[in-house]
């Protein structure tokens, strides 16, 4: 029997961040966050963090940008290893098929957001977060969870991104209301929105974002080997919601081209999880018009293409 060849990471990375670099439709910058409207959008960077310990990136692989929606990765996880199952009396697990701050179904379905990760989701997860803990409370813990996954405490919160957010979010103001009005949020709006701001101002770079998220490519632990973030059950239930409803309503479309789990953020940044394989992070702040990189969704195609990476692989 042959043995599958290993794929040439180092030069797949490189080739795909100059081909990155060539493009000129890159899609556009969000700018209903007036503070992210400034970002240049002739960025592109990508971090691959393998089983082996290496980090393979090119690009503009050191340069923080706003994660936004990929947080809700990190509270997602952070929630149900408080609050286990209970997490999903608030929120459901299947995809939405309508746009990351819809609020159409919500009364449909009596105020329970369909997942966690569009935004009625997210910010029912961190309802659940603040029941324990004070807002500056839930926010220190949201951030030294995501420094020991990142094992890097240079993560930090850009407060100039979360002050913009919630001079207009007004749109999650609503979504926040709405669902106290049925008892799926039971905290104060505002000070749950004030967690939500924040922990969507998370600023990371693609290094750090791959690392992050290595708890997710091997079964909950930061590395095949290493320490233990959450059990590998839930790791493997984070993964079947990333690739169900991380891009929204373009997230059948990831899985068909892509084949991985993956989270997307208006920042432009993904984070992508090739299990037992690799955590990969990339970013280009261009959106197409589901509100995802644009390039970043081309360039892991290409990745997951390359490599012959996929959860559909017989291999
Ligand atoms: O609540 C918002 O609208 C933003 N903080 C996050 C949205 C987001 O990243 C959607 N992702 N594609």
């Amino acid at each position: 029997m042959s043995t599958p060849t290993r794929p040439d990471l180092h030069r797949i990375v490189a080739e795909i961040a100059a081909e990155m670099a060539a493009e000129t439709d890159r899609g556009v910058v969000a700018d209903y966050i007036p503070q992210l409207a400034g970002v240049r959008p002739d960025q592109f960077g990508l971090a691959v963090a393998t089983a082996d310990g290496q980090l393979i990136a090119a690009g503009d692989t050191g340069v923080p940008f706003s994660i936004q929606s990929v947080s809700k990765v990190f509270t997602l996880a952070l929630a149900l290893g408080r609050h286990g199952n209970a997490v999903w009396e608030r929120v459901g697990r299947e995809p939405s098929g309508d746009p990351f701050n819809s609020i159409v179904q919500l009364e449909h379905e009596r105020g329970r957001p369909r997942n966690p990760f569009i935004n009625a989701g997210a910010i029912a997860v961190t309802d659940a977060i603040l029941s324990h803990y004070a807002p500056k409370e839930a926010l220190g813990e949201i951030l030294r969870f995501i420094r020991f996954l990142a094992g890097d405490d240079d993560v930090a919160i850009d407060p100039a991104v979360a002050r913009s957010e919630k001079q207009s979010g007004f749109r999650n103001v609503a979504l926040a209301n709405f669902m106290r009005s049925y008892g799926i949020v039971t905290g104060q709006p505002d000070k749950v929105l004030g967690v939500y701001f924040h922990h969507c101002a998370i600023a990371m770079s693609v290094r750090q974002l791959a690392m992050a998220g290595r708890f997710l490519a091997f079964d909950g632990r930061l590395a095949p080997d290493g320490r233990r973030a959450v059990s590998a059950r839930m790791a493997r239930q984070i993964n079947a919601l990333m690739l169900t409803c991380g891009h929204y309503d373009g997230s059948g479309d990831f899985a068909f081209r892509v084949g991985l789990p993956g989270k997307s953020g208006v920042g432009g940044g993904i984070l992508a999880v090739a299990p037992g394989r690799a955590s990969i992070g990339c970013w280009s702040p261009g959106l197409n018009t589901i509100g995802n990189s644009q390039l970043a969704s081309r360039a892991l195609e290409r990745l997951a293409r390359r490599t012959g990476w996929s959860v559909f692989a017989a291999r």
